[in-house]
C-alpha cells in the first residue's frame, strides 16, 4: 500500500511529514524506520533543536548539535526540512527574555541569532518559522520582550532580518488556534497585512492544528478559514498537527471521530489552492509533547505506542 508522503505529493501537496523527536531517533529503531521513510514522511521538522534555548542558550556561544540530528536525518534520508523557529516568547533563553533591551540591541541580538542559525541550514530549509505564537487565544498580542520593546514593529523587522540572511527559504508566520476562524484568525490576518505593508517579505502562515477529538472543525469551515490567507497571497500549510483526545483510554468510536478529524484537516489542505502541505508533530502515541502539556489528555497521533497505524492513518490515506 502507498505511504502518506507518496499520496500527498500523487494529491497535489509538496509533502506529507513529521516532527523528529531528537531523543528518540537514536535509541529506537522501529521509531527511525518509519521517521525516515521518505514515502511515509517527505520533509521532517526539529521537534526542538532549532530553538532558541537549543542553539544559543548563552549569548555568543552556538550549538547546533539538537538541529543537526533533524537535518541530518533529513539529508540522509532524501527527505526535505521544515525549520523552526526564530521569534518566539517560548524556549527562549533567560538572556534574551530578561535582558534590559533597546530597539537598536535587541535588533543586534535578533539579527545575529538569525545570522549564525539561517546560515547554518541555509539551502537545506523548505521553509523557516520566522515568527511564532505573536497572539493569545482572545486575539490580543501576545506579551514578549519582542512586543515590550518594539510593539507591532518587531513583526517586519524579524520578517526583514530574515529575508537578509536566508533569501531563498519560505517565511513563514506559524500559530495554534487559528483554525477556529476567530479573533485569534483575525489577528493572524492583521499580522500579514501589517508585515506586507510595511513592504516587509512574508511567504506562508503555517498552522499549528493543535487540536482536539470531536472539536475539530468541518472540512468546509477549515478551507474558509485557510482561503482567508491564500487570498492575501501567501501559502499555507499544517504545521504541528495532532488531534488529541480530551479523555482517556479512547475507545475504537473515539478513534473513528478522530479519524474523521484527521481527514478533515488533511482534506481541507486539499481544497485549497496554496495548502502546500501537512506535517504531523510526531507520528506516534509513544513520543508526543501532549500528556505533558495537557495532563490526562493524548493518543493524539496517527501510528499507536506499537507503532501499528490507528485509524487516523487510514482516514487519511483514503483523503489523500
Ligand atoms: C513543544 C515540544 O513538542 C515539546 O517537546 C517542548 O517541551 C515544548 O514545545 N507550539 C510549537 C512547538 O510551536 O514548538 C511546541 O513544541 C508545541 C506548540
Amino acid at each position: 500500500t502507498a505511504q502518506l508522503n507518496d499520496l500527498a505529493v500523487r494529491a497535489g501537496l509538496k509533502y506529507f511529514g513529521t516532527a523528529l523527536r531528537e531523543g528518540a531517533v537514536n535509541s529506537d529503531a522501529a521509531y527511525r524506520r518509519i521517521l525516515t521513510d521518505k514515502s511515509e514522511f517527505g520533509q521532517l521538522v526539529p521537534e526542538n533543536g532549532q530553538k532558541w534555548e537549543s542553539i544559543q542558550g548563552s549569548r555568543g556561544s552556538f550549538n547546533y548539535q539538537q538541529g543537526d540530528i533533524t537535518a541530518n536525518t533529513a539529508r540522509s534520508s532524501g527527505q526535505g526540512l521544515r525549520c523552526h523557529t526564530l521569534v518566539w516568547h517560548s524556549q527562549l533563553p533567560n538572556w534574551v527574555a530578561s535582558g534590559s533591551w533597546n530597539r537598536d540591541t535587541l535588533t543586534q541580538v535578533i539579527d545575529t541569532h538569525m545570522a549564525n542559525v539561517m546560515t547554518h541550514y541555509k539551502g537545506q530549509c523548505y521553509a523557516w518559522d520566522v515568527v511564532n505564537e505573536a497572539i493569545n487565544d482572545d486575539g490580543t498580542w501576545r506579551n514578549s520582550v519582542f512586543l515590550r520593546v518594539f510593539g507591532t514593529d518587531y513583526l517586519p523587522l524579524s520578517f526583514n532580518l530574515a529575508k537578509k540572511h536566508d533569501p531563498d527559504t519560505k517565511l513563514y508566520y506559524n500559530d495554534y488556534n487559528l483554525e477556529y476562524n476567530g479573533a485569534k484568525c483575525d489577528r493572524a490576518v492583521e499580522i500579514v497585512n501589517i508585515v506586507q505593508k510595511a513592504g516587509a517579505p512574508i511567504d506562508g502562515v503555517g498552522f499549528q492544528g493543535h487540536l482536539i477529538v470531536g472539536s475539530t472543525p468541518t472540512r468546509a469551515q477549515l478551507n474558509t478559514m485557510l482561503r482567508r490567507f491564500t487570498s492575501l497571497g501567501v501559502e499555507v500549510a499544517y504545521t504541528e498537527l495532532d488531534i488529541r483526545h480530551a479523555s482517556l483510554p479512547a475507545n475504537a468510536q473515539a478513534n473513528q471521530r478522530q479519524a474523521q478529524d484527521f481527514a478533515n484537516v488533511v482534506g481541507s489542505c486539499l481544497d485549497v489552492q496554496g495548502c502546500i502541505g501537512v506535517t504531523v508533530w510526531s507520528f506516534t502515541d509513544k513520543y508526543s509533547w501532549i500528556p505533558e502539556t495537557f495532563p490526562g489528555e493524548g493518543d493524539a497521533l496517527i501510528y499507536d505506542r506499537n507503532f501499528n497505524k490507528k485509524a487516523a492513518w487510514t482516514a487519511i490515506s483514503s483523503v489523500l
